[in-house]
Parts: C-alpha cells; sequence; structure tokens
C-alpha cells in the first residue's frame, strides 16, 4: 500500500538520508525508531511533501507522490502528527478538531466528530477550551483527534510519547492501539523502543539515515544489539532523564 524506494535526501550539501527502503501495509503499525539525529522527522518529511528527496520514490497506492505538494498529499489520505503536536493555541478544541477535516470540504464532518469524541471523552468535555491551556497529554490527544478528521489512510506520528509522563505515554500507546484498523497503515516514529515494540506488528532501525535492522516488534525487542542500544545500558537512562 506504501512503499518507500531508496529514498536519499540533503540539506545543502549534508546527506541525511542514504538510501532508505520501507514498506507499510494496510492493517499494520509500523515502528522507526533511532537516535537524535538519525534522520526519522527529515523521512516524515519527505513522505509528507515537505522536502524533495535528491533520489528515490515514495510510492502510495501504485503513484510516485515525490513531487506532490503537502496539501495535495494531505487530500490523498496521508497524515502527519509533527513532533511538538503544534496545537492551535488560540483555538478552541473543536475548532482545532474542524481544522482537521480541511482536505475534506463539503463533507459532513459529524460522523468523524463523534468518533474523536468516543474515541476521547475528555475532547468533547473540554471542546470550547482553548487549545494551549491543555495539559501536554490532553494536547497529545487533540493532536490525534485532528489528525482523525482528515480520515488518513495512512497515519505518521512523529514521537507522540515526547514530553508526556510515563502514565501519559501509557494513554497514548493505548490510543494508538485503538487507532489500528483494517484500512489504515500506521508508521510510528519513536526514541522509546520498548513502548513503540510493544505496538508494532514490525519495526527497522535507523543510524544515521541507513536502515540497519529490519523486523517483527518481538523480532527487534530481543535483538541483541537493539536491546544494547536502544532497550538498555546509558541511552535508556539518559532517555528516563529526559521524561
Ligand atoms: N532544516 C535543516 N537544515 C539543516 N540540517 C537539518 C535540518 N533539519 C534537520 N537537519 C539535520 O539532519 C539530521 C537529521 O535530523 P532529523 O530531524 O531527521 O533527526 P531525527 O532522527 O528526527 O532526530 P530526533 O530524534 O532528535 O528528532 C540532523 O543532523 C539535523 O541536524
Ligand atoms: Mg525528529
Amino acid at each position: 500500500m506504501f512503499e518507500v524506494k531508496g529514498i536519499e535526501a540533503r540539506y545543502g550539501t549534508i546527506q541525511v538520508l542514504k538510501g532508505i527502503d520501507l514498506e507499510v501495509r494496510k492493517g499494520e503499525i509500523v515502528t522507526l525508531i533511532g537516535a537524535n539525529g538519525a534522520g526519522k522527522t527529515t523521512l516524515l518529511s519527505v513522505i509528507s511533501g515537505i522536502l524533495t528527496p535528491s533520489k528515490g520514490e515514495v510510492i502510495f497506492e501504485g503513484e510516485n507522490i515525490v513531487k506532490i505538494p503537502p496539501h495535495k498529499i494531505v487530500r490523498r489520505g496521508i497524515c502527519l502528527i509533527q513532533e511538538g503536536r503544534e496545537v492551535l493555541s488560540q483555538m478552541t478544541v473543536l475548532e482545532n478538531l474542524l481544522m482537521g477535516g480541511f482536505s475534506r470540504p463539503g463533507e459532513d464532518l459529524n460522523d468523524s466528530l463523534d468518533t474523536v469524541f468516543q474515541m476521547f471523552p475528555i475532547l468533547q468535555e473540554r471542546q470550547g477550551q482553548l487549545g494551549k491551556t491543555l495539559s501536554g497529554g490532553e494536547q497529545q490527544m487533540l493532536a490525534l483527534g485532528r489528525a482523525l478528521m482528515a480520515r488518513p489512510k495512512l497515519f505518521m506520528m512523529d514521537e507522540p510519547s515526547l514530553g508526556l509522563a510515563p502514565k501519559l505515554v501509557n494513554e497514548v500507546f493505548a490510543k494508538i492501539m485503538e487507532l489500528k484498523t483494517a484500512d489504515v497503515a500506521i508508521l510510528l516514529v519513536e526514541q522509546n523502543a520498548r513502548k513503540a515494540f510493544q505496538v508494532a506488528d514490525r519495526g527497522y532501525v535507523l543510524e544515521i539515515g541507513k536502515i540497519v535492522l529490519a523486523g517483527s516488534g518481538e523480532e527487534l525487542s530481543s535483538n541483541e544489539k537493539v536491546r544494547e542500544a536502544y532497550l538498555g545500558g546509558k541511552r535508556a537512562k539518559r532517555q528516563d532523564l529526559r521524561k
């Protein structure tokens, strides 16, 4: 359904992606993990049309979409929740959600709104509250809800657990599991490898612009190298400090 083939990308003279191959099928949650600066966000920028790659293809529903502008990519059903969430702070919860439906002009958004409120009852309760006054966890729920309003076929999330307390991280991951349906493909970028492997069907490990490992969530979480670099040791301790 969705495939990245030989993607290379650069900022000026610095090559950040060095030939990425990756695939997400309908009904799957696929995670991409990697250290700071590995190129995860850059890959999501390429897929969503924000950055043009120097080489390679992004195939979505049988078509190469690398030359298509971001707003048209959204309309085709690819949706990105960016790092840092970017909830519209001066708009209410309801207005934020309605903005999420902008790619479906003329369509009745009430059904989608009902679905979102069912999934996130807190958003219904707080629908008149300004985005900026929501807690971090609530903002993350709003970002997920807003993305759902676009009825995405490919749902990409950039570090949804970033900056959240452990309890909220669990809540967000539980919601991500709920998003999983037969029609939707989910690409989840995370530094929290432990959590990501719990929800993912498959995963890829990105190191300095290259995929160095791929496998099922189980395979990766029992892989010696992954355990050392992403699930234990110094790095995990550093991650814990960020929370
Ligand atoms: N707009 C830009 N201009 C120049 N260099 C950039 C730009 N954006 C990112 N980079 C560089 O590209 C590399 C990859 O960045 P990217 O944001 O893709 O990493 P990441 O894997 O998402 O890291 P993190 O986990 O910290 O979010 C980094 O070295 C970064 O400094
Ligand atoms: Mg990033």
